[in-house]
């Protein structure tokens, strides 16, 4: 009787655990990921961008990785790191993903990666570049296929000084992203001797930018640093050149001021130099594939979030082929994410031991609708990784 309860209890908790299972470790043979992206808001054509990517690459392994189907599970995430935890939550505990893929904004990005971190769930942040999810949140299930923020703020930083430039106002959104892409221009531009002179924000995402723009022209810093990106960047080189700044006071920006946003700049973004580590003209075979591809299946042109969709994808297939399609194996996933040279289209990059791309940054400058590369402004940079223990 006893060892028949006993029994009994083991294949009630047996049970219980099969239904806690992610989906592809019950089995079932689909590998479930779990899309939380913004499809509203300023930030929503960078996760429309990042879809199609991530799904062009799959489509291109002929709709399977590892020989598992993939089945996804979106979420809107707005953008809003108020309802991050609750959207994160549902993607882990009710639907029971295998891995996330998400997601744009830094602050809810965060919320992401706490969960990951709490839960072990697989993590694959394709945009967000909050220093933290590769610093002091990094955890070996976590990873990017993206940027830090601090990474195109450090390279621009160099640049503007090495142009001569010694004094500078910065102006972005007040939150992590901002803050962070600001904090590697300053380490870079005041190593160099430069001055910030004011450190002008709003909080994300607002675009009046107006008292700002005042502000910046009574000011008459040598130049500008700003981060901006999707809607909001739309309108801010918009203002900037209506106010007569253009022309005055050279405008500079982590390239996401100009990505995916120059139909809608028109000519009031020519000439604007940024750094990011995408272009529109890198002319490499395996770009131009990527490019072509894309513009095939959406009919539009692929930008820097494509990308790093595109390159999600890619690591989740590294990892899923050295854990032979067992997403459970999380050691071997995460041992071939860390050993895999990502052959993306930006130029083939490694991951540093804290998972983030260790990536040139170019130089890019805007003419005919395009971020044309004119050079490389920081060769193989790698985040700092403050306060990862890994
Ligand atoms: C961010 O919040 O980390 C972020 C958002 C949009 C970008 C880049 C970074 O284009």
């Amino acid at each position: 009787m006893k060892i028949r309860t006993l029994a009994l209890a083991a294949c009630a908790a047996a049970a219980m655990t099969a239904i806690a299972l992610p989906a592809a470790a019950q089995g079932n043979g689909k590998i479930k990921v779990g899309l939380m992206l913004p499809y509203t808001g300023t930030f929503a054509a960078l996760g429309t961008a990042i879809e199609n990517g991530f799904r062009l690459y799959i489509a291109e392994q002929g709709g399977k990785l590892a020989g598992r189907e993939i089945e996804f599970v979106k979420v809107d995430d707005e953008s809003n790191p108020a309802k991050a935890t609750d959207n994160v939550n549902k993607l882990v505990k009710r639907d029971n993903v295998d891995v996330l893929v998400g997601t744009v904004h830094s602050g809810v990005a965060m919320a992401m990666a706490k969960v990951a971190k709490d839960t072990g769930t697989l993590l694959i942040v394709p945009n967000a570049g909050a220093d933290a999810v590769t610093g002091a949140m990094c955890s070996p299930n976590i990873f990017r296929s993206s940027f830090s923020n601090w990474q195109p703020g450090y390279a621009m930083g160099e640049v503007m000084a090495k142009k001569g430039h010694k004094t500078a106002v910065t102006i972005t959104w007040k939150y992590a992203a901002g803050d962070e892409s600001v904090g590697g221009f300053k380490d870079a531009f005041q190593k160099a001797g430069g001055k910030v002179v004011k450190e002008l924000s709003l909080p994300f995402p607002n675009v009046e930018f107006q008292a700002l723009l005042t502000e910046i022209a009574a000011l008459k810093p040598d130049a500008v640093y700003t981060f901006f990106a999707g809607g909001g960047a739309v309108k801010f080189v918009k203002d900037y050149a209506a106010a007569g700044l253009k022309k005055s006071i050279p405008l500079y920006g982590a390239g996401f001021l100009t990505d995916g946003t120059l139909n809608a700049q028109g000519a009031d973004a020519d000439g604007l130099l940024t750094t990011l580590h995408y272009g529109d003209s890198l002319g490499t075979p395996r770009d131009n594939a990527f490019r072509l591809a894309y513009a095939k299946a959406y009919k539009l042109q692929p930008d820097v979030y494509a990308v790093q969709g595109y390159d999600a994808a890619q690591m989740l297939a590294a990892g899923l082929g050295a854990a032979k399609g067992n997403v459970s194996n999380k050691a071997a996933f995460t041992e071939g994410i860390r050993k895999a040279r990502i052959d993306s289209p930006r130029g083939a990059f490694m991951l540093s031991k804290s998972h983030n791309p260790v990536q040139d940054i170019y130089l890019r400058q805007v003419g005919d609708k395009e971020n044309k590369v004119i050079g490389v402004a920081s060769k193989a940079l790698a985040d700092p990784a403050r306060g990862c223990r890994m």
